[in-house]
């Protein structure tokens, strides 16, 4: 059901948050990151909220289940969480009218729509669903994220070798070509990379028509991020903060800034922000932070961040994207 309109909205942003990337304005570079929102339910919530954009899903072809309960849990001493959702989704004929309607309607915030393939599609179909996703939606998307990196997919995350990446790339490259209006496709990586597979990924982008990368999903990592927890799945949060940090550096530092990286993962208060747009980050999203520190954090994060350009001497967002590479 589509949400109802909201009885309030976000105080404008200032105009130093604001950030213009691939011809889209941003009014804050805050986003909501994907799988909060997988079904597109609650986009008045997220303009209300203050975010600068959203980015929805993940959305699969044809609706599935996902994984069986429990699927998620807290671990509080770390902030973080672990989740093995499998990609629940009411799948795409159900999403677009619901995005349709909202386009109708006027939504004020830049939506990112974020792609992965059904479970049960064999590994000969995964291209052709990606490409069935950005036919039906697509038109319908400010700018799409291929999520390749979700762990939660048995065998997802082999396309983010460099030949399955280029294999897949070049299909949906095809399919976004024929979209109505150019729209940027990004790719979604997994913190779990090695630095050689990154930096394949960074350098073969320009010819894949990748527009830019999201950094990063979930780790399956434990104790080298010194948690120890019995559940399975991908790990968010505070544990992944300083991972993402560095990995948004590196791609920053080895593309020399050319290829626009949204900064994810760990991100609870301004100073977490601001230190992965200095580390890159030309924009940053969040969900754990927000799961812990409430819908408060979004309005702190602003006010914190516009607080932290002053002191820094900073104009803008851009300004400061990539200081400290
Ligand atoms: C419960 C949960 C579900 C998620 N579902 C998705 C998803 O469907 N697609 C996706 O690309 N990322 C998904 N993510 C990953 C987040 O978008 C983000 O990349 C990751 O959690 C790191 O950011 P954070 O530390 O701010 O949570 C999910 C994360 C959580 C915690």
């Amino acid at each position: 059901m589509l949400a109802a309109m909201p009885a309030f909205s976000a105080p404008r942003d200032k105009p130093e948050l604001g950030v213009k990337l691939w011809g889209i304005d941003f009014s804050n570079p805050i986003g909501l990151a994907a799988g909060m929102d997988k079904d597109a339910v609650a986009v008045h919530g997220w303009e209300t909220l203050g975010f600068g954009f959203a980015e929805l899903g993940t959305i699969t072809p044809r609706p599935q289940a996902g994984n069986e309960i429990p699927r998620i849990w807290r671990v509080p001493e770390r902030r973080a969480l672990i989740n093995r959702l499998g990609f629940p989704s009411e799948g795409m004929d159900a999403v677009a009218p619901r995005l349709e309607q909202l386009r109708k309607a006027g939504v004020s915030i830049p939506l990112a729509l974020n792609f992965g393939p059904n479970k049960d599609t064999p590994l000969e179909g995964i291209a052709a669903d990606y490409g069935a996703l950005i036919a039906r939606l697509g038109p319908l998307a400010d700018f799409i994220v291929v999520n390749v990196s979700s762990p939660n997919t048995p065998g997802l995350r082999n396309w983010e070798s460099p030949r399955k990446m280029s294999e897949l790339f070049t299909a949906i490259h095809e399919h976004a070509g024929k979209l109505p209006r150019p729209t940027p496709v990004l790719v979604k990586i997994s913190p779990d990379l090695e630095r050689n597979e990154l930096f394949r990924i960074c350098d073969s982008a320009p010819a894949l028509g990748i527009d830019g990368i999201v950094a990063c999903n979930t780790t399956v990592a434990r104790e080298a991020v010194g948690v120890s927890s019995p559940h399975p799945g991908g790990l968010s949060g505070e544990p992944i903060l300083i991972r993402t940090r560095e990995l948004i550096r590196d791609m920053y530092t080895h593309t020399r800034g050319k290829i626009p990286i949204i900064g994810v993962g760990g991100i609870a208060s301004a100073e977490d922000a601001w230190l992965h747009i200095r580390a890159g980050a030309s924009l940053v999203e969040l969900y754990t932070g927000l799961v812990y520190e409430g819908p408060g954090l979004i309005a702190r994060i602003k006010t914190g961040l516009a607080d932290l350009l002053h002191r820094g001497g900073f104009r803008s967002i851009s300004e400061a994207v990539g200081i400290d590479r």
